[in-house]
């Protein structure tokens, strides 16, 4: 595992993966309830992982569960409020359960706990245990701790050993139907833009090594994976160690995954413009595996509010990258996020976004107003931007983006592209299944095309899908 920043951390003792005994083995009820990005849903199929040797078994329902995980998220507004509230509910659950004589073992996982673990203890002393997204590799020894102790255990360390050295990889691909899958790659974040609590909740930058990912990867494949999202706070900034002993970066590990026989699609989110470096534009051009869908986060374009969001780049240095991917691969589509209203942002600053947004041409994106998250420097600065003003710049902005959104899906019907099915679509007889650019595509077809890529003419466009008809029903990939 390749950190690059010293960071402080504590040090702690290796711990292992505790071996389950004859007592644990009996079948428990797990129930997950998770927040926000990809990356959380995907830790949390890596905490039901985890816990499998000990009998725990996925529930429906929390009054089924003998432990309950909230996993949690912090990007934005009213997230441990959202967190404080579920617990109420579940405290009325875990009583209820203790009542019939049943214990229920609560747990808050992710970067709510990591930002207020001692907040949780202290206003929900019913929750037992409380971990930080570094530590959910310790969380069986964690079990076994809270099912002794009279107390709540809590472990929100930044610890010096990887999860990723511990956890087991991923059993199966986490999506419905197995056809797609998630992996992480790569974790925290050294940027510190002026907004962000991920820094402060994920810890350093950190990469998994090359073969650690590639492992993995096969599994999935093995398994049915036709499609591999990677994930990472900074994903295109992945730096892992290789075979050779060499740091290496996404561009590389593209190159290694395309070459993994079965696996037809491979995609990467969320990256930042500082790590858009040359060998991963040109992998755009040269792998065909790699999907022309990006999703480039630029928050701003005015150079004057990217300064203060300390995002290390300006509006012209994004559009240049715009213009190299698609100089390398020109039918890339581009999705970002964008913050309207940080502090000092004037009504010149926000034209300057709506004119990038207008010069770039978006395929789709997220748009946010801005929040204050306690701890980070926006947070404190002067000239905080009015709610009212924060709505109407985002109205405005939404509006763009939804014509641009429309106008790109406009541009596929009449064209004939590959897609990927993965399942059902509502209507019988219906297949639904992902465009190169990540459009939902319905057709009606053979189920035998689950699984497969087939050649799609794009014949309407939806709100949020498309509909087409296959022009070639044999499956060739
Ligand atoms: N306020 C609003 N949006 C935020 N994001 C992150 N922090 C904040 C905040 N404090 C958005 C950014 C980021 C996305 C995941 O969430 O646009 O890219
Ligand atoms: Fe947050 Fe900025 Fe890091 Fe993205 S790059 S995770 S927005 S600090």
């Amino acid at each position: 595992m390749v950190r690059r920043r010293a960071q402080e951390v504590s040090i702690v003792t290796q711990h292992s993966v505790c071996p389950p005994t004859e007592s644990d083995r009996e079948v428990k009820g797990l129930h997950v309830i998770t927040w926000g990005c990809q990356m959380n849903v995907y830790d949390s199929a890596r905490m039901t992982d985890v816990l499998r040797p000990l009998g725990y078994q996925a529930v429906d329902a929390p009054d089924a569960a003998d432990m309950v995980i909230l996993n949690t998220c912090h990007i934005r507004d009213r997230a441990a409020e959202k967190v404080f509230s579920e617990l109420g509910r579940l405290r009325l659950v875990k009583e209820t359960r203790a009542a019939e004589g049943q214990r229920t073992i609560l747990a808050v996982a992710g970067c709510v706990a990591q930002a207020e673990g001692a907040e949780i203890l202290a206003r929900a002393p019913y929750v037992d245990i409380v971990l930080g997204p570094q530590t959910y590799h310790r969380l069986p020894e964690m079990v076994a701790r809270a099912a002794r102790a009279a107390g709540a255990v809590i472990d929100t360390d930044f610890p010096a050993e990887q999860k990723f050295d511990f956890l087991p990889d991923a059993q199966a691909p986490q999506t419905p139907g197995g056809l797609t899958a998630f992996l992480t790659i790569q974790e925290g974040c050294d940027k510190f833009c002026s907004f962000c609590v991920v820094p402060y909740t994920r810890g350093a930058e950190s990469s998994r090594p090359v073969e650690s990912v590639l492992r993995e990867a096969r599994r999935l494949v093995e398994t049915g994976a036709r499609e591999i999202t990677l994930l990472g706070q900074n994903v295109n900034g992945y730096h892992g160690e290789g075979p050779d002993g060499r740091v290496w970066g996404l561009a590389g590990l593209a190159e290694a995954l395309a070459a993994i026989p079965g696996l037809a699609r491979i995609r990467y989110t969320t990256s930042h413009p500082r790590d858009m470096d040359d060998a991963l534009i040109a992998a755009h051009r040269d792998l065909p595996a790699l999907m022309p869908f990006l999703h480039l986060p630029v928050q701003s374009g005015s150079d004057r509010i990217l300064a203060a969001m300390n995002r290390g780049h300006t509006a012209a240095d994004y559009r240049d990258i715009v213009l190299r991917l698609r100089d390398a691969r020109p039918d890339i589509a581009l999705s970002s996020d964008f913050i309207v209203g940080h502090p000092g942002e004037s009504d010149a600053d926000f034209e300057a976004t709506m004119q990038l947004i207008r010069d770039v041409g978006f395929a789709q994106a997220f748009s946010f107003k801005y929040s204050p998250r306690p701890g980070t420097p926006a947070a404190g600065a002067p000239l905080q931007v009015p709610e009212d003003v924060k709505d109407a710049r985002l109205q405005a902005l939404q509006a763009l983006l939804r014509t641009q959104q429309d106008a790109f899906n406009d541009g596929t019907v009449g064209r004939v592209v590959p897609v990927l099915f993965t399942g059902h679509g509502r209507k019988p007889g219906q297949l639904s299944g992902r465009s190169p650019y990540l459009q939902a595509v319905h057709v009606d077809g053979p189920d035998a095309l689950i699984g497969h890529i087939a050649q799609v003419e794009i014949r309407e466009r939806y709100t949020n899908s498309l509909s087409g008809t296959l022009i070639q029903e044999r499956a060739f990939a």
